[in-house]
């Protein structure tokens, strides 16, 4: 588990408040849909988190806790790089969250940075995202066309990114990011 301090100081009650980054547990089922939504003003997100759950397809959740209260949440599930050669391991970061009150004080960065090392210590090899340039780019990752990737989010342009935790892995491997069904929801 990964601690850090959360700094609220625009809260006069409240000095710094530890953040504590965990696997996503079953009772956080709840608070998972209720981050996503607070989060993104929608259940579209939280739907594609349930609905890649039933699918039963192995996958890495985790959660930032504020005094054990679920304030954050993101999520990896396996995707197909469709290209020629050996497959690659590669899993789509898709949602992350954080309760709109507690945005913008590092709970994403740590959410992330966890994320990103559970994703390497169990083998992934790749991890596509479609979000914020700025945001993503202070982790590594770049725009997914400059690694010779395409997806049905392509026309995103730069928001579609792509990490490589095994260095060199996209060399030479132009490919299409089979994004699964329940991404069209979405
Ligand atoms: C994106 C999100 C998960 C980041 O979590 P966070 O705890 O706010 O992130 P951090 O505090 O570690 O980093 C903040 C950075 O996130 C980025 N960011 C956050 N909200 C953003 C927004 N609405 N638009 C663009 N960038 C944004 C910025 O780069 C910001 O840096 P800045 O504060 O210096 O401008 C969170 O803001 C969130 O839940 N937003 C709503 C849902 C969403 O957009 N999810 C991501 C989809 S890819």
């Amino acid at each position: 588990m990964i601690r850090n301090t959360l700094d609220s100081s625009n809260n006069p009650v409240a000095k710094k408040r530890p953040i504590a980054i965990r696997p996503e547990r079953p009772e956080d089922s709840a608070a998972v849909i209720t981050i996503n939504d607070r989060a993104f003003a929608g259940t579209d997100e939280s739907g594609l988190v349930e609905a890649i759950k039933q699918s039963g397809r192995p996958v890495i959740s985790l959660i930032a806790c504020s005094d054990d209260t679920p304030v954050g949440h993101i999520f990896f599930s396996p995707i197909q790089i469709q290209s020629e050669g050996p497959l690659i391991a590669t899993l789509a970061l898709a949602p992350m969250a954080v309760i709109p009150a507690l945005q913008r004080r590092g709970i994403g960065t740590l959410l992330v940075e966890a994320g990103l090392k559970e994703c390497a210590r169990q083998g992934c090899q790749v991890v596509v995202v479609v979000g914020h340039p700025t945001f993503y780019s202070r982790f590594g990752f770049g725009p997914a066309s400059g690694m010779g990737l395409r997806s049905v989010y392509s026309s995103a342009g730069d928001a579609f990114m792509a990490l490589e935790l095994s260095k060199g892995v996209l060399a030479r491997r132009a490919g299409f990011v089979e994004y699964p069904a329940e991404f069209a929801a979405v």
